[in-house]
């Protein structure tokens, strides 16, 4: 089934994109535990791809059990954004998402982000030249060659292609991930305005640029918002605070939104989209899990920035501060494992 089909048969909920988070070690532990029912990659700069940088393809990684997958791109630069979706054309994305809606310093400074919603032509320049893209790869009228990229870019694409085994041709669907407004709430007119451009679909974080996450998401904005979008036939994803996937079945009915993604609430909890209340043995093992993958797939990478997530495992454990204390001084598999065991004796 196709991903626009896939998504009008039923309430979707999905994995937020958590740029530093949830990269294919995640995404993969988070499959092999409890799968959402679509995935998206961490956001990366539409600039970069166009520039060759060939270390942002570890976060298009993905594997062939991550199904439907969408990939995020950001920035500013609409000749960019061109370059980049024809990029993950090539690799075999279900979706192409255009980040409207990430508050942080370094995105919004250089106009992108949730920057883009107060920026309505650019905005729509980007959207413009990524559907662009898709007509002409659908239609043959570009290719990786056209491109001119490095061989090093086609060498790791390759590489990519070869690690999710993707072969064929699929056109992705074009959505938007946007917040409410920047200053204040323009959801009425902003939303109207993305759906001028006949999107496959919109996410909707319920707060602003300014709130940042501060605060609790507006559902009733998203609401209204949701009541826009079915005007013109468009699915709406709504997303914020949502912690679990009961309560996110739950905001569907509530708030008439066809799907919801949850974020933070899967870091150090996969069983987010599964309600299950694991044993901490079982919690355990998907840290070891985690960590299995993560030096398997970025055997080159240092294992400190795990411990991020391996705390958020353990807590709730009624010796989460002693087990916090040896966690922070990990920095290999195998003294986790070492920990598993030691552990078995407290
Ligand atoms: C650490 C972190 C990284 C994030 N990275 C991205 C990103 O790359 N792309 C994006 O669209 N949103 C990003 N977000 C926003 C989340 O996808 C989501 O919209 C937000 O956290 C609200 O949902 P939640 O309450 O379920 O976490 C990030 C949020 C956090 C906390």
């Amino acid at each position: 089934m196709d991903l626009k089909a896939f998504i009008k048969s039923q309430k979707i909920v999905a994995l937020s994109p958590l740029d530093g988070i949830t990269d294919e070690a995640f995404r993969l532990t988070q499959s092999q535990i409890a799968k959402p029912d679509m995935f998206f990659t961490e956001f990366v700069s539409a600039e970069g791809l166009a520039h060759n940088a060939v270390k942002l393809f570890d976060s298009l990684l993905y594997s062939n059990e991550e199904r439907p997958i969408i990939g995020q791109i950001f920035g500013k630069d609409p000749d960019s954004f061109y370059i980049a979706a024809v990029i993950l054309c090539y690799l075999g994305f279900e979706g192409i998402d255009i980040n409207m809606g990430c508050p942080a310093k370094t995105v919004t400074q250089h106009g992108g982000g949730a920057a883009l919603i107060d920026q309505p032509e650019l905005a729509s320049k980007i959207i413009k030249n990524v559907q662009k893209a898709l007509s002409d790869f659908s239609q043959n009228k570009v290719n990786l060659d056209d491109l001119k990229l490095k061989k090093k870019v086609i060498d790791v694409i390759n590489r990519n292609n070869k690690y999710s085994g993707f072969v064929g041709k699929t056109i992705p669907t074009i959505s938007v991930k946007t917040r409410l407004g920047t200053l204040s709430d323009t959801s009425s007119t902003w939303i109207p305005f993305l759906l001028s451009h006949h999107l496959d679909f919109i996410t909707l974080h319920g707060r602003t640029l300014k709130q940042a996450y501060s605060g609790l998401a507006d559902w009733d904005s998203i609401a209204l918002a949701a009541k826009l979008c079915h005007q013109s036939d468009t699915p709406i994803f709504g997303n914020g605070d949502v912690q679990s996937r009961q309560q996110a079945q739950e905001y569907c009915q509530k708030y008439d939104v066809d799907g919801v993604l949850i974020g933070r609430a899967a870091m150090g909890n996969p069983w987010v989209f599964s309600d299950e209340k694991p044993e901490f043995k079982e919690k355990f093992k998907a840290m070891l899990l985690h960590a299995h993958n993560f030096t398997t797939i970025f055997p080159h990478r240092r294992f400190d920035p795990l411990r991020r997530h391996f705390l958020l495992y353990v807590s709730g454990h009624p010796q989460a501060k002693q087990l916090r204390q040896e966690i922070v001084k990990l920095s290999s598999i195998d003294q986790l494992y070492t920990l598993e065991e030691r552990i078995t004796n407290w």
